[in-house]
């Protein structure tokens, strides 16, 4: 059964933030990707053609408003709660105003002692990939409230929620 599908309805250069691994956001968007990842075998083993920079999502280094549109897919589940409000700073920083973060996710309450495990089959934009991915660490959680009060506190606003058991797809618009 297919968890989710991702259609191509994103428009101009788009940033993805852990854009890595699958290379989820990249095979779709192919040459208007900018996909960073602080981890560059993470980046080399993806497929697809678009464009990569190891770096650190906390420290963006583009300049303001460089950005139509910021995507996560499956990477904030990947950060220390401490390290997400960063996030959602930079992302608003480098967004054009008008243009939007895109968040697909996966709420969980702990990734101790044992990992958690998402486990995906996804539809991108016709292509199907099947992954797994998994977060271990004390302190780990994640929620979409959690997000949304970063957003609200990098200054973003809310455009649409979805949800469909524990993942969710959060998008806002810088104004
Ligand atoms: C589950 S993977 C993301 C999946 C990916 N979006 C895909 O399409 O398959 C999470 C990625 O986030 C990266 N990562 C973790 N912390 C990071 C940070 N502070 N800045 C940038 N990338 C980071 C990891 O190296 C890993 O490749």
């Amino acid at each position: 059964m297919v968890d989710i599908i991702l259609k191509r309805e994103i428009s101009g250069r788009i940033l993805d933030l852990g854009g890595g691994g699958e290379g989820v956001i990249g095979r779709i968007y192919g040459r208007a990707v900018t996909a960073i990842d602080i981890r560059q075998e993470e980046l080399d083993e993806a497929p697809g053609n678009f464009e990569r920079l190891c770096m650190d999502a906390r420290r963006l280094d583009f300049p303001d408003t460089s950005f139509d549109a910021v995507t996560a897919f499956y990477f904030l589940m990947y950060l220390a709660p401490e390290d997400r409000p960063a996030v959602f700073a930079e992302a608003a920083r480098v967004l054009r105003p008008g243009g939007r973060l895109h968040v697909w996710d996966a709420g969980y309450g702990s990734a101790s002692p044992g990992p958690h495990l998402v486990e995906l089959e996804i539809d991108a934009a016709g292509e199907p990939i099947s992954t797994t991915y998994g977060v271990l660490g004390g302190g780990m959680e994640l929620s979409s409230g959690e997000l949304l009060r970063c957003a609200e506190n990098a200054g973003l606003s809310p455009v649409s929620k979805a949800r469909h058991g524990e993942h969710f797809y959060l998008i806002w618009e810088k104004t």
